[in-house]
């Protein structure tokens, strides 16, 4: 998609008058950063590997169910993800990026760390067993007001890479994006824009580079909007950590 095609999408936008603001956009000029390959030896050794999610469950116990929760659910609001149902090649690329440094979070640079986790069998091992949990049927939502106008521009300009109903792509390895938080939505697409987030998909962060606010609202509320295949039923509580600590916050982030 390049820039015309926005240019039709928001003149047929504005002709059903979704965004009387659509007009105004201003370019922001920036550089693209300089994209680290120095990961993805580990990456592709990771993701050929047999995972053995069991002891993947071991792992996510010791080390990540303080932050993202026992369901792995994240929590709405806060900067903490849910990584739930996340496809495995993804969460392997997020974690081999994190120690790689090109994802700017201190916190989870020190937790995916080869000392804390482990070396590629041990990130196969956890990723797999993130995969396999099943996703919150009450994730955050956006604004419901803006719904449809976030369908068109997600049909559009996002679905051919994150999948018709933001499934993601497993071989791709591009991000589940349906069903997740709608503030962790937002932090990460900004970051994306605007290079803090230095894993960024290229085209993506030309294509979404000039995204007037209205828009990304209405996008982003829609990919919240939309219901993943594995949710969990209402209630639910992953069985495998009973004995964990329901009144577990993890503590406050930006
Ligand atoms: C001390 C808290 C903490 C711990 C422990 C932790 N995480 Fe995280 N994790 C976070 C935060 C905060 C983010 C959001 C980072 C950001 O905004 O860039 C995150 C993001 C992620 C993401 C990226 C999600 C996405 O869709 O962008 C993955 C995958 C992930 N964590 C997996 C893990 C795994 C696996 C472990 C255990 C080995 C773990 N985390 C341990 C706090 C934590
Ligand atoms: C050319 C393919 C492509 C297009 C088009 C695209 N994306 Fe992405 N997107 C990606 C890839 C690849 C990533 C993961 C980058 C990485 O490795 O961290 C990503 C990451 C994201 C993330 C962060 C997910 C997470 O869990 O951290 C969000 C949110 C997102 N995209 C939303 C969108 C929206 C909304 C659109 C449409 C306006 C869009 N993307 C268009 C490829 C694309």
């Amino acid at each position: 998609m390049n820039k015309n095609t926005l240019g039709h999408l928001r003149t047929s936008l504005s002709r059903k008058n979704a965004f009387g603001l659509l007009s105004g956009i201003a370019l922001i000029g920036f550089s693209l950063p300089a994209f680290s390959h120095g990961h993805l030896v580990e990456f592709d050794q990771a993701i050929k590997l047999d995972a053995n999610i069991e002891n993947g469950k071991k792992l996510y116990k010791a080390s990540c169910i303080t932050c993202h929760g026992p369901e792995g659910w994240g929590v709405p609001g806060s900067g903490y993800p849910q990584i739930a149902g996340q496809l495995k090649n993804v969460v392997i690329k997020q974690l081999a990026d994190f120690r790689a440094g090109n994802r700017d979070n201190p916190i989870m640079r020190a937790f995916s760390s080869r000392r804390s986790l482990g070396g590629p069998q041990e990130i196969a091992d956890v990723a797999a067993y993130i995969a396999s949990m099943p996703m919150t049927p009450n994730n955050e939502q956006g604004f419901r007001l803006h719904l449809q106008e976030g369908k068109i521009i997600y049909d559009k300009l996002c679905a051919e890479c994150h999948g018709e109903q933001g499934e993601g792509d497993e071989e791709e390895h591009i991000p589940r994006i349906q069903g997740q938080h709608y503030s962790y939505l937002t932090r990460q697409f900004n970051w994306i824009r605007n290079g803090r987030r230095r894993n960024g998909d290229e085209k993506m962060i030309k294509q979404i580079r000039n995204f007037t606010p209205p828009e990304q609202v209405a996008v982003l509320s829609y990919v919240a909007s939309l219901k993943p295949e594995n949710v969990a039923p209402q209630g639910w509580r992953n069985r495998d950590f009973n004995t964990f600590d329901r009144s577990w916050r993890p503590m406050q982030i930006r």
